[in-house]
């Protein structure tokens, strides 16, 4: 897409200085953010923060897949995707795409702000297609999806019911945060929420008491979850802290050895590079909406040196 285009069908908004349209990777346009604080790419591909940098910190906090695909059907690998309005297969459609639309349409950005400490905030949109509405979740609704690149990374992604029938979702800011060696990660915030172990056919665990340790294929959902969870990685001498709100479940993932052989656009030998922390509301805590209703989940990523 040249940049009339882009322009004229995905910024309804003025950029302030800090924020520009660029091509990115596969040719698909992203929002570019420099600022005092750091660095993010945004694509407009399914508003996907594919990258993020704070000024302070030595190496990306997001990890990205070296295979991802960029392609306008398919979701980028790595970043945070977000899975909307269903989580995982679809419920009753083996032929609806995994984790929803909403990671393979272009949203559009319809503000850009820069506050007076230099934090930027970008806001994009999505609506049902109206040339092709989805078969799988025919409702009327509107996402926005608020992100700030401050002193922290700052999510809000906001749903409403814009019909006149109530309507169910799922929702996940599925983030991958990039690790020194996951064997040697843990994650603490969990230790009293039980969780659906998707490894073992959706079996329900009791809470562990103790921080995650990562030891073999990880793929849980915990369950009531609110407090912060925090990555502690000693490799990279840093904690990656997620604070969430609106948000009553977190998925930990780590696909390990088999699993990332599976994947076309998961590299074979990554798997150790990353862990997926994501704040969400699936399964038993899909959420519902009647018309007019609006919900909405945040999370604030806090990267912080050891
Ligand atoms: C996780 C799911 O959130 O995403 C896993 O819990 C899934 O089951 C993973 O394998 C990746 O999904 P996808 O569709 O991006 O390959």
């Amino acid at each position: 897409m040249s940049q009339p285009d882009i322009f004229a069908t995905l910024v309804r908004t003025t950029l302030p200085s800090a924020v520009h349209v660029e091509t990115g990777a596969g040719g698909l346009p992203h929002v570019v953010i420099r600022n005092r604080h750091g660095y993010a790419e945004i694509y407009f591909h399914g508003a996907h923060v594919a990258a993020w940098r704070p000024s302070a910190a030595a190496a990306p906090v997001l990890w990205l897949s070296r295979e991802s695909l960029f392609a306008a059907n398919k979701p980028i690998r790595g970043g945070i995707p977000i899975c909307f309005p269903w989580f995982g297969a679809h419920a009753s459609e083996p032929t609806a795409p995994a984790h929803g639309f909403a990671r393979v349409r272009p949203w559009t950005l319809i503000d850009a702000q820069e506050d007076r400490d230099g934090a930027v905030t970008v806001t994009f949109e999505l609506t049902p297609d109206a040339a092709a509405p989805s078969p799988f979740w025919p409702h009327a609704f509107r996402a926005t999806y608020r992100v700030t690149i401050g002193a922290t990374l700052d999510l809000a992604l906001q749903v409403q019911n814009t019909g006149t029938t109530p309507f169910t979702f799922e929702e996940a800011l599925h983030s991958y945060f990039a690790v020194q060696n996951v064997r040697d990660v843990t994650v603490s915030g969990l230790e009293g929420a039980e969780y659906l172990n998707k490894v073992t056919a959706f079996s329900r665990v009791p809470p562990e008491n103790a921080p995650i340790h990562f030891t073999g294929e990880t793929d849980r959902i915990y369950l009531n979850t609110h407090a912060t969870c925090t990555i502690h990685d000693p490799g990279k001498r840093r904690t990656i802290a997620i604070r969430k709100t609106g948000s009553d479940t977190t998925v930990v993932w780590n696909p390990w050895i088999d699993k990332a052989k599976a994947m076309p656009d998961f590299g074979d030998t990554e798997w150790p590079e990353m862990v997926c922390v994501e704040t969400c509301n699936v399964n038993v805590h899909a959420r519902t909406l009647g018309p007019g209703e609006t919900h909405a989940m945040t999370a604030t990523i806090d990267m912080r040196p050891l």
